[in-house]
């Protein structure tokens, strides 16, 4: 597949390029071409480190998406909503655009605030986007983690969406060796996600914990 990283440049979106570029077309996003590319040449040498040879792409913003099949969101909330404003047009309709994207402020404490009309970061995103699929995930997979190439991760993922662009989504999380997807119900249950990542951070913060994330304990019913 071909996955471009909106602000790839960045935390989250490093940590997934180095993740799927091993297995799939990775192309980092910026405002600026010259940093895009310079990303993606940092990527390609992190990885050959690890014994990994492959070459990711670099480019600017609105050209990054074209021929897409999946868009990545790694930018903080008010440009992620900024962006998708801008790319709308241009953005192919069939295209899956994930949103890891977390609303918060700080006072005292970190606070998860999404747009009182949406609910929730992923909701608004659909919103602008009209005719794309949406799906949220990975708000609480750390990018520090993701970024570490020798973690070896063991961690849940979970998703919200409608079922066919989740599904393909939850194959990708799974390409990612040791991230674990969990189907958490559609688009309009991301607010309960989205808001857990204030509350690992600032569980972290009191507890001396940092790049904290969930797992799902349970019991399978055969
Ligand atoms: N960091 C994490 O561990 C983590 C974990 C889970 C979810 N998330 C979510 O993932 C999203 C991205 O987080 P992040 O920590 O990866 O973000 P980040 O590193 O702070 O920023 C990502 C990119 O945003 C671009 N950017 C900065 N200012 C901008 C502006 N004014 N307009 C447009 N783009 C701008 C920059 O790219 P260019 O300068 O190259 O354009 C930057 O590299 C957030 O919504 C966050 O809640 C983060």
């Amino acid at each position: 597949m071909r996955i471009t990283l909106l602000g790839g440049t960045g935390n989250i979106g490093e940590g997934l390029a180095l993740r799927w570029a091993p297995k799939h077309d990775v192309v980092i996003g910026s405002r600026s071409a010259e940093k895009a590319e310079e990303a993606a040449i940092s990527c390609e040498s992190r990885l050959r480190t690890e014994g990994i040879t492959c070459e990711l792409y670099g480019e600017e913003n609105a050209q990054a998406i074209t021929h897409s099949d999946v868009v990545v969101l790694a930018l903080q909330y008010q440009f992620a909503i900024a962006t998708a404003v801008a790319i709308k047009d241009q953005l192919g309709g069939n295209a899956i655009v994930i949103s890891p994207v977390v609303p918060m402020t700080k006072d005292g404490f970190l606070r998860y605030v999404p747009a009182d009309k949406y609910g929730s970061a992923a909701v608004e995103i659909q919103d602008i986007l009209s005719n794309n699929n949406v799906v949220s995930a990975f708000h609480t997979t750390p990018a520090a983690r993701l970024i570490d190439l020798k973690d070896k991760l063991g961690l849940d993922v979970l998703v919200c969406g409608s079922e066919q662009p989740k599904a393909t989504v939850m194959e990708l999380i799974k390409d990612i060796e040791g991230l674990a997807p969990f189907d958490a119900g559609p688009l309009e249950a991301s607010y309960m996600v989205e808001s857990i990542t204030p509350l690992l951070i600032n569980v972290s913060a009191r507890n001396r914990l940092k790049n904290s994330s969930i797992r799902i304990i349970g019991q399978s019913i055969e």
